[in-house]
């Protein structure tokens, strides 16, 4: 295709705001595919992603157009995440585009993940169409939100397109606007082959899809390609390009977006932002480079039954072929046995991989503290990285402690600015911005990443009903002072609830703690103590009765069948526990107790 008539572009959103239900309008309208073969949410691929209707792997569709100007044009859609996890692999699949749709929902206005988004699409330097979604409901107010595109990001609204992906209308204009408002890629046919690696998955029949932009040159099928990153070198079997389904072709050219196999068996062996040539006469200049994405959020993943430890792993290993930006490594506890130390991109992701291992795999976990990365600076000069409570080194040798701090930007009708900003400065938050957008309020926070990787967006949520929205980044590491909170019951420390708190807040969430886990944990016959303790010295206490004797007398007489049935019961409910000592402790016990009210 020549440069001219290609448009690549990607779709820049907050979640629900219509970007997937856009994107397979555009996909219909233009009989990319048949109306019978629609599906609602085409570019959705995996069932999670539908249930939760929420986008997790950037997909792309190449969407044949032609336009009122009589000429046929190739518009390359690249979906990208909705969700603030997710942001790195927002941002690098933006620079293999040169424009953005900026959908806003015109009942509803810019929302936190609007404005990071936008910036990530201006920081690509893409030219941006604004798109007003959503016209068909009676809350729609376009002149209130093209106002609002203009004073809160910027952006000329004059020329905002207002459209119902529900009913169709404005989607013409939408595609017309692609057409004469975003710029034709750049690109030279003779040059040295330079393709950047977008976005690569597991495929179980292909192997390894690797997602490509052509910057120059022309990718053919049955070449030998390079990765400039570490000179491997592969074959490439397949050339093609998604409509959205597969569909192969024999070669790539400038501007193009599509995709290769080449038999690579393992995702991790493909480097987003990689630069791919050929291996002979290729280009040595590689394209400024994408870091991979870093983990920021650790936790423990245990089977509940230990004896499913080699179907975890084997589960483990399966997702990871798929998921590049998540990392494991084995971890033994003395309470919770064998399992495996995990990182993640944010919390998001972590239930995700959580869901997924429990629904796909059939293995029911148990998910520890989730902790952030500590830098541990000691006497000696050296700094560790501290990925686990449990392995916090001894005191004496510490000099001091650094967490990570994020910058949150959160957007909310005013009427709840007040509990906002309590929430905020409840976590350690320092505030950072206050400005007004009509009547909504954006806040600026600095908070520790700590007080965030628990429940504070669902506390955000649950205290402005749903209305705010956020988004965050990472803004490094600060002094503070950190410990290492310890939980005993009966005596025996449960390492999985070991958390490291501020010392300020130390004793208010132990107590918060144990007090949970006298309800979580069910009465034995014997009176059980609980704990938290910072070294030595325990800074909360609760004690769990002991169950009276007769309750049990309850389960004698009756028919022989329900006894069965009682026993059986029994010995499921059984299942879900994990003993420590000779304490039973009911899985939700360890998520529940970390969460504060
Ligand atoms: P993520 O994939 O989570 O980022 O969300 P999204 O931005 O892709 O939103 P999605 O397309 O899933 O739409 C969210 C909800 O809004 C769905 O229930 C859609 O049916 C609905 N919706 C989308 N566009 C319109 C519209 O024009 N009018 C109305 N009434 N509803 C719409």
């Amino acid at each position: 295709t020549e440069l001219n008539k290609i448009r690549n572009f990607s779709i820049v959103a907050h979640i629900d705001h219509g970007k997937s239900t856009l994107a397979d309008r555009l996909i219909q309208e233009t009989g990319t595919v048949k109306d019978r073969d629609m599906q609602e949410q085409m570019l959705d691929s995996m069932d999670i992603e539908r249930e939760r209707g929420i986008t997790i792997k950037a997909n792309t569709v190449r969407i044949d157009y032609k336009a009122d100007d009589g000429e046929n044009y190739v518009l390359n859609l690249i979906d990208t995440p909705g969700h603030v996890d997710f942001a790195y692999e927002v941002s690098r699949s933006m620079r293999a585009v040169e424009g953005s749709l900026l959908v806003v929902d015109s009942s509803q206005g810019v929302e936190a993940q609007t404005l990071a988004n936008v910036y990530h699409a201006m920081d690509a330097d893409h030219e941006i169409v604004s798109i007003l979604n959503k016209i068909d409901l009676p809350a729609s107010d376009c002149d209130r939100v093209a106002e609002q595109i203009e004073d809160v990001i910027g952006l000329d609204a004059t020329d905002a397109i207002q459209v119902s992906a529900k009913t169709g209308q404005g989607i013409h204009e939408t595609l017309e606007a692609i057409v004469k408002k975003l710029p034709a890629p750049k690109g030279e046919r003779n040059a040295p082959l330079k393709a950047m690696l977008v976005d690569s998955w597991y495929d179980a029949y292909l192997g390894v899809i690797v997602l490509v932009r052509i910057i120059d040159g022309v990718l053919k099928k049955g070449e030998r390609i390079k990765m400039l990153s570490n000179g491997s070198v592969h074959h490439v079997d397949r050339i093609g390009v998604f409509k959205p389904q597969r569909e192969e072709i024999d070669e790539l050219g400038p501007g193009e977006i599509g995709f290769l196999t080449a038999s690579i068996k393992q995702v991790r062996d493909t480097r987003v932002g990689d630069t791919i040539t050929h291996e002979k006469k290729g280009t040595e200049d590689a394209l400024p480079g994408f870091k991979p994405a870093q983990p920021v959020v650790f936790c423990g993943l245990f089977p509940v039954d230990s004896a499913e430890f080699e179907d975890l792993r084997d589960a483990i290993d399966k997702l990871a072929l798929n998921d590049a930006s998540f990392s494991f490594e084995m971890e033994t506890s003395a309470a919770l046995g064998f399992g495996f130390r995990c990182g993640f991109l944010g919390l998001l992701h972590l239930e995700v991989i959580r869901d997924r291992i429990e629904r796909e795999y059939d293995i029911e976990l148990i998910t520890t503290a989730p902790s952030v990365i500590y830098h541990i600076h000691m006497k000696d000069g050296t700094m560790q990285e501290l990925h686990n409570p449990a392995d916090m080194p001894d005191l004496t040798f510490v000099d001091h402690m650094q967490e990570p701090r994020i910058k949150a930007t959160i957007l909310v009708p005013d009427e709840y600015l007040g509990d906002v900003l309590k929430l905020c400065q409840d976590r350690r938050g320092i505030q950072e911005d206050l400005t007004y957008a009509g009547t909504r309020a954006m806040v600026v926070y600095d908070l520790p990443l700590n007080e965030v990787v628990f429940d504070f967006y669902d506390r955000l949520k649950s205290v402005t009903k749903g209305y705010a929205s956020f988004d965050y980044q990472m803004m490094g590491y600060r002094q503070d002072f950190l410990v290492k909170m310890s939980i005993l019951v009966n005596d025996e420390p449960v390492d999985a609830l070991s958390t490291m708190v501020h010392r300020d807040r130390a004793e208010m969430r132990g107590r918060a703690m144990v007090e949970k886990l006298k309800d979580l944990i069910p009465r034995h016959m014997f009176k059980i103590p609980i704990q938290a303790a910072i070294g030595g010295k325990v800074i909360a206490r609760e004690t769990l009765s002991a169950m009276r004797k007769d309750v049990t007398a309850k389960c004698y007489g009756g028919d022989a069948t329900r006894k069965k049935k009682l026993l059986e019961k029994q010995k499921a409910g059984k299942k879900k526990m994990r003993q420590f000592g000779k304490v039973d402790i009911p899985q939700e016990a360890f998520i529940s107790a970390l969460k504060m009210d």
